[in-house]
């Protein structure tokens, strides 16, 4: 029963304990051993296969999630993704080029501005509209053509974590679906995508376990008025969601950049007093973010890096390091979210904010 937080002391933790049982929930279905079924777009999936370009609409936490579609689809399927907020993309002249794919993102789909873009978009010669969205019965549902369900089921906490993720997670599904019918995709990739897509549940519940240890790491937060998060590819979206998520239930100020964009700016800021989280990726740009991190030591930054041990940050001098598990690398954006969501819960806890019920903040925002 969603109305019921059970053995927890809020919504947010309970919906972040949930995910490894509504991932599951969201990938059943939709993959077989070892390929994405296209049968879960409906009957009408010919789009998977003729779509040339993409273009992605959502508000807020949705709109980071799409962010990370964008490098799924450019590397996996090989065709052009731009992502937007829908309050700049209706009210503008968008050029829309042939066989475009229109795809909305949504928790709630009744978010005014999203629902107007889609009603909008509509009018634009895209090939089809496509809702990934966790309301069944929602008007975006209702109006669109096709529909991917997140099922993630009720979500209360107004900062948005099973939905997230689940979006994260729906998205994958699509990107790999496109790849795939797309020709892109060799046949061993597609099964080794699909593996790893078996086994995201067990390792966001492998992530969540870490909880007492970030609980630890958030007190260090108690009296901070900002933050800096960093991150480089995939993960500069998770970046940008982890410090929404601290901003959003914490009222810490908190920005995210790209970390090669620290000396564009942002290392103006940093000193002492600045904490600078990161999540450290597996792949070739560990080394350029290692590099980045060096700049913000050197300038006395609190460093709090959470990554696998194969990244090989270790505990020192003014760095707070946590241990969250291997995973495989398209996958790190949604198992990295987990440890930015504990840490935003934990200390909005320690400087008792009203956690699931922001002050100024609505959960589903219908007017503009
Ligand atoms: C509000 C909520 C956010 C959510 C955003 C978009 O700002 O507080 O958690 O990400 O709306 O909502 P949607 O339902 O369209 O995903």
């Amino acid at each position: 029963d969603a109305s019921d937080k059970g053995e927890f002391r809020h919504y947010m933790l309970k919906e972040i304990y949930e995910q490894p049982k509504v991932i599951a929930a969201c990938l059943e279905g939709r993959i077989s051993e070892d390929r994405v079924l296209t049968s879960s777009f409906g009957a009408d999936s010919a789009f998977l296969k003729d779509v040339e370009n993409i273009h992605i609409v959502a508000c807020g936490t949705s709109y980071h999630a799409g962010m990370v579609a964008k490098y799924w689809i450019e590397e996996l399927a090989n065709i052009p993704c731009s992502v937007e907020v829908a309050s700049e993309y209706r009210y503008r002249k968008v050029a829309v080029p042939k066989k475009s794919l229109f795809l909305t993102l949504s928790q709630s789909g009744e978010t005014a501005d999203t629902l107007a873009a889609m009603r909008m978009a509509k009018g634009l010669g895209y090939l089809t509209t496509l809702a990934i969205c966790n309301v069944p019965s929602s008007t975006l549902v209702r109006e669109s053509d096709l529909t991917l369900l997140t099922r993630a089921g009720t979500e209360i906490g107004v900062a948005s974590t099973k939905a997230f993720t689940t979006q994260l997670t729906a998205l994958l599904i699509t990107s790999i679906a496109i790849a795939a019918e797309k020709g892109e995709l060799s046949d061993d990739k597609h099964t080794a995508l699909v593996h790893a897509l078996r086994s995201l549940p067990s390792y966001v519940d492998a992530a969540i376990k870490q909880d007492s240890a970030i609980k630890l790491v958030s007190e260090h937060f108690a009296n901070k008025h900002n933050a800096l998060f960093l991150g480089r590819g995939p993960m500069f979206p998770i970046a940008l969601e982890g410090a929404l998520k601290l901003k959003e239930i914490s009222y810490i100020h908190a920005e995210a950049y790209p970390a090669g964009e620290l000396k564009h700016g942002p290392l103006a800021l940093v000193d002492e007093t600045m904490p600078i989280i990161t999540v450290a990726p597996n792949n070739q740009m560990l080394d350029k973010l290692k590099s980045n991190l060096q700049e913000v030591r050197a300038r006395g930054g609190e460093l709090f890096v959470f990554g696998a041990k194969e990244t090989g940050f270790a505990q020192a001098e003014g760095i707070h390091y946590n241990e969250i598990p291997w995973v495989e690398e398209v996958l790190e954006p949604i198992v990295h979210t987990i440890p930015l969501q504990l840490l935003s819960y934990h200390v909005a806890v320690v400087k008792g904010t009203d956690v699931d019920q922001p002050r100024n903040l609505a959960k589903s925002v219908t007017v503009e």
